[in-house]
C-alpha cells in the first residue's frame, strides 16, 4: 500500500486538528487545493484566508472554489499579498485563535506559470515565524518543502534549521520524509504548546 504521500499527511495531520468554524491560514495558496481543504475542513461556519503574490494563482483557487456548493465551505478570503504580511491581513481578533496554516513552497505548478518565481527562505522563514504566533495552543502549521528543484534546497534546508531550533515551550516540530530519496518533497509540521 506505501506510506502516504506528503500531500496527504499534511491534510491527515491537520484533519485530526482542524475544527468545525475554526479559522484557518492557506500561506501559498497556489491552484488552491489547501485553501479547498481547508474550507471544507473547517466548514461552513469557518474562515480560511488564502495568501499568494500572483494574481493567476489566486484566480486558479477561485475557479477550484467555485466548483464546489458554497454552503459547505468556509467563508474564503483570497488575497494577493506575501505570506510575510499574514499578522497585518488578519482582523486581531482571530490572532492566537488559528487552528491550521498550511505552506506548500516552490512554484506555481501549472505548465504556464514562470518557475523562477518561488517561495524565499527569508519571506518564508518570516511567515513562520508569525503563522507559529497566531496558532491556537494545539493548532499545527504544516510546511512541504521541495529539495529537489534549484532555490528549494536552500529554502528546505533553512526551514528544516529553523524547525529543529523552535523551543519545545512554543511548539513540538515533527519531518516526514522519504529517507531513501533525499531530492523527494517532505514535510516539516509544528504544533503550538
Ligand atoms: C507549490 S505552490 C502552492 C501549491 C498549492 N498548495 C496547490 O495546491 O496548488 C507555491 C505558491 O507559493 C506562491 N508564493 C511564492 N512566494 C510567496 C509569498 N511570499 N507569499 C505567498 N505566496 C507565495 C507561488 O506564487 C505559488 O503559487
Amino acid at each position: 500500500m506505501g506510506f502516504l504521500s506528503v500531500l496527504s499527511y499534511a491534510h491527515k495531520l491537520v484533519a485530526e486538528r482542524l475544527q468545525p468554524g475554526d479559522a484557518a491560514i492557506d500561506a501559498t495558496a497556489g491552484t488552491g487545493a489547501d485553501t479547498l481543504f481547508l474550507a471544507r475542513t473547517s466548514g461552513r461556519r469557518g474562515q480560511v484566508w488564502a495568501f499568494d503574490i500572483q494574481a493567476e494563482a489566486l484566480r486558479l483557487t477561485q475557479a477550484r472554489l467555485d466548483l464546489e456548493s458554497r454552503d459547505q465551505l468556509a467563508h474564503v478570503t483570497l488575497l494577493q499579498r506575501s505570506h510575510a504580511e499574514m499578522r497585518e491581513q488578519l482582523p486581531e481578533a482571530v490572532h492566537g485563535q488559528i487552528g491550521a496554516v498550511m505552506f506548500n513552497l516552490g512554484y506555481l505548478p501549472t505548465e504556464e506559470a514562470d518557475q523562477s518565481l518561488i517561495t524565499l527562505p527569508e519571506s518564508t522563514i518570516a511567515a513562520l515565524e508569525t503563522a507559529v504566533s497566531l496558532l491556537r495552543p494545539r493548532g499545527i502549521a504544516t510546511v512541504v518543502l521541495y529539495p529537489g528543484h534549484s532555490g528549494g534546497d536552500q529554502e528546505a534546508e533553512a526551514v528544516h534549521a529553523w524547525a529543529a531550533n523552535l523551543p519545545s515551550s512554543i511548539g513540538q516540530t515533527v519531518l516526514y520524509r522519504q529517507i531513501q530519496r533525499p531530492h523527494a518533497p517532505y514535510l516539516i509540521a509544528i504544533e503550538k504548546k
